[in-house]
C-alpha cells in the first residue's frame, strides 16, 4: 500500500465515504438553512456554490488534511518560483510567469524571465496593431482579411476556444480560422473560402516537429505559391509561435515572424504566450491582456487565500473525493452559455494530458489518477445524455456554469436559460422519491401494480453531486480566472496524486507507430510482417483501396 491511501486522512475519509451512503443532501439542506451560504465563495469574479456536494465538514477538514500532508502550499510556491517541478523533463513549469503583472522578477536557472515575456508582449501587441491598421499589408498591397492559425493540442484549442468564448468582444478586424487536424478536409474548406493575398498564416507549434500542423502549413504554403505568391512573399504572410527557431526559419520563415515560446510553458499552458496570438488578432490586444489580468487575479487568490477558502483547493479536494472514495470515472462540464460550449474539450486537455498518469515518483500509483473530463453545452444536454446523470448507476459530479449577465440579453432567454441551469442542479441533489412518483400516478387509470412499478421507473435517487460557478459576465477578465482556476484545480490533484502532471509521455508511442505506419504505406514494397496481423491487415486494405 502507498503512504497515501495508508495515511490517516485517506483512512478517515475511506470511513466517512461508508458513513456518508445512508445520508442524503435533501436532508442537509433541511437541516442547515445556511448550508448553501457556508458552502459558498466569491474570488475574481467567480461565485462557486458548493453545497450541493456529498461532503460535510468532517469531509472538508479530512480532505484538506490530504492537501497539508501533501505540503501543498510549499509544492504551489515551488511552482511560481521556477523549480523544476517537471521532473521527468528537466523543466520548470511558469505559464503563471506569463500573466505575472506584479512587477517582480521570476527566475529560470538564475535568469529573469520576465524582460522576455515583456518583450514577447510587445511584439505581439505591435503585431496586432500593424495587422489591424493595416499597416501589415499582404504581397499585392491588400490588407489582411482573414487569418488561417494552424496548430494542435495546446496550440489549438486555447486560442480557439477562448476566441468563441469571447465572441462578443472580437473586433471584427479579421476573421480568424482554425485547423488542427491533418484531415485535409478542414484545411481544404478553408482554404476554399480564404484569398491568398488577404491571409495570414499562424503556424503554432512550440516543438515545429507536429506532424498535423507541419503539414497544414506545408499544404497552405503550396496554396500560397500555387495562386501566385512567391518565395519572397511568405514573409508578409506566414509568421510561426514556436520554441524551435531554427526549424521554423528552415522551414522558410523569416527568424523576425517568429514568436516564442519557452520550454517551461507546457502545450496545454500557453494559451497566454505567443500561442494566444490568434486571440489577440481576433479580440484585440486589450483584451488579450485583461485576460491574462484576469489569470493572474486568479494565481494570486490561489497563492495567498487560505486553503478552506482557497476556491482551486476547494474544486481539487471535490474531485478527489469522487475519484478515490466514490470511484468516479468521470465528472461533466455543463456551460449554460452558447459560447463557453468548447469549455469542456479546452479542460479535457488540460485534465486529462495532465494527471492522466499512473507514476508516483518511481512507484506505480495504487489508486485512482485524473478522471475522464466530458460535458457540452446546456440546455442541450438536458435533452440526451442528462438522463444519465439523473438515472444511470454512476456517480457523475457536475460543474454548472452560468454568466448572469450576457451582453445583447434577450431577457425572456436568459431567464429560462438560467432557470433551467438552476433546476438540472437542484433535481439532481434532491432528486424524486417513490413516495413522490407515486403520488403523481393516483389519479390515473393504472392498477395499483402498474403504478407501484411505473413509480421504481419514475423514482430518482438525487444525492448527485454538482458545483454551481456563476459569473457577474464572462469578459475577458473573468475567463482569464476561469481558465487559471481550472489549471490550478488540476495542479493541486496532481500534487496530491504525486503524479507528474506536466510531461505527456503517453502521446508519443502513437506518434512513432504512425510514421512507420505511413512509411509502410508509401513504400514501394510490402513489409508487413513487423506488424501484427490486425495492423498488417489494416494497412493492405488501405493500400488496396489507393491502388484501386
Ligand atoms: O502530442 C501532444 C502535444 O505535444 C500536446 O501536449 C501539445 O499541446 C500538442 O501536442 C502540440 O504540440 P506542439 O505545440 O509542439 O505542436
Amino acid at each position: 500500500m502507498s503512504l497515501l491511501t495508508q495515511s490517516e486522512h485517506w483512512q478517515q475519509l475511506s470511513q466517512l465515504h461508508e458513513q456518508i451512503q445512508a445520508e442524503h443532501m435533501r436532508d442537509w439542506f433541511k437541516q442547515d438553512p445556511d448550508r448553501a451560504q457556508k458552502m459558498s465563495l466569491s474570488a475574481c469574479g467567480i461565485f462557486l456554490d458548493y453545497s450541493k456536494n456529498l461532503v460535510n465538514q468532517e469531509v472538508m477538514s479530512a480532505l484538506l488534511g490530504l492537501a497539508q500532508d501533501a505540503n501543498l502550499e510549499v509544492k504551489r510556491d515551488a511552482m511560481f518560483s521556477g523549480d523544476k517541478i517537471n521532473h521527468t523533463e528537466h523543466r520548470s513549469v511558469l505559464h503563471t510567469a506569463l500573466r505575472n503583472f506584479s512587477g517582480a522578477p521570476v527566475y529560470e536557472d538564475g535568469e529573469n524571465v520576465m524582460p522576455e515575456i515583456e518583450d514577447c508582449l510587445t511584439k505581439m501587441q505591435r503585431f496586432v496593431h500593424a495587422i489591424h491598421s493595416g499597416d501589415h499589408l499582404g504581397y499585392t498591397g491588400k490588407p489582411i482579411k482573414d487569418v488561417l492559425a494552424i496548430g494542435i493540442g495546446g496550440s489549438f484549442l486555447g486560442p480557439k476556444i477562448m476566441s468563441e468564448a469571447l465572441k462578443p468582444y472580437q473586433t471584427g478586424k479579421v476573421n480568424v480560422h482554425f485547423v488542427a487536424n491533418v484531415d485535409a478536409c478542414h484545411l481544404q474548406d478553408v482554404l476554399a473560402k480564404v484569398s491568398p493575398e488577404e491571409t495570414l498564416v499562424i503556424m503554432s507549434s512550440k516543438s515545429f516537429s507536429t506532424q498535423e500542423t507541419l503539414q497544414n502549413t506545408l499544404t497552405t504554403r503550396e496554396w500560397f505559391y500555387r495562386s501566385g505568391g512567391q518565395k519572397k512573399d511568405v514573409a508578409h504572410h506566414f509568421v510561426a509561435v514556436s520554441s524551435n527557431i531554427e526549424a521554423a526559419t528552415d522551414f522558410g520563415i523569416a527568424e523576425d515572424n517568429v514568436f516564442p515560446m519557452w520550454d517551461w510553458v507546457g502545450g496545454r499552458y500557453s494559451m497566454w504566450s505567443a500561442i494566444g496570438l490568434p486571440l489577440a488578432l481576433n479580440i484585440g490586444f486589450d483584451n488579450f491582456r485583461a485576460l491574462l489580468e484576469g489569470a493572474f487575479d486568479m494565481d494570486q487568490h490561489f497563492r495567498t487565500a487560505p486553503l478552506a477558502d482557497n476556491m482551486p483547493v476547494i474544486m481539487a479536494l471535490l474531485g478527489i473525493w469522487y475519484r478515490n472514495f466514490f470511484n468516479a470515472q468521470s465528472y461533466v462540464l455543463l456551460p449554460y452559455y452558447h459560447y463557453l460550449r468548447g469549455f469542456p474539450a479546452y479542460v479535457q486537455q488540460l485534465d486529462m494530458e495532465s494527471n492522466g498518469k499512473r507514476m508516483a515518483g518511481e512507484q506505480a500509483v495504487d489508486y485512482l489518477t485524473g478522471p475522464i473530463v466530458w460535458g457540452s453545452e446546456g440546455t442541450n444536454g438536458q435533452h440526451s445524455f442528462h438522463q444519465l446523470l439523473h438515472q444511470g448507476t454512476s456517480t457523475i459530479p457536475a460543474d454548472f456554469m452560468l454568466p448572469l449577465k450576457v451582453p445583447n440579453q434577450h431577457q425572456v432567454q436568459h431567464a429560462m436559460l438560467a432557470s433551467n441551469c438552476f433546476a438540472q442542479s437542484q433535481a439532481l441533489m434532491q432528486g424524486k422519491t417513490f413516495d413522490e412518483a407515486y403520488a403523481e400516478l393516483v389519479n390515473t387509470s393504472l392498477t395499483d401494480t402498474q403504478k407501484a412499478c411505473l413509480a421504481k421507473h419514475k423514482e430518482m435517487l438525487g444525492n448527485k453531486p454538482s458545483n454551481t460557478l456563476l459569473f457577474q459576465q464572462l469578459d475577458p477578465k473573468t475567463l482569464g480566472s476561469l481558465v487559471a482556476l481550472y489549471e490550478h484545480k488540476v495542479f493541486v490533484q496532481g500534487i496530491i496524486w504525486q503524479v507528474n502532471s506536466f510531461d505527456q509521455w503517453g502521446v508519443e508511442l502513437g506518434k512513432v507507430l504512425g510514421n512507420q505506419i505511413l512509411s509502410e504505406i508509401n513504400s514501394a514494397s510490402v513489409t508487413k510482417s513487423e506488424f501484427d496481423a490486425s495492423t498488417a491487415q489494416l494497412i493492405d486494405l488501405f493500400r488496396q483501396s489507393t491502388e484501386e
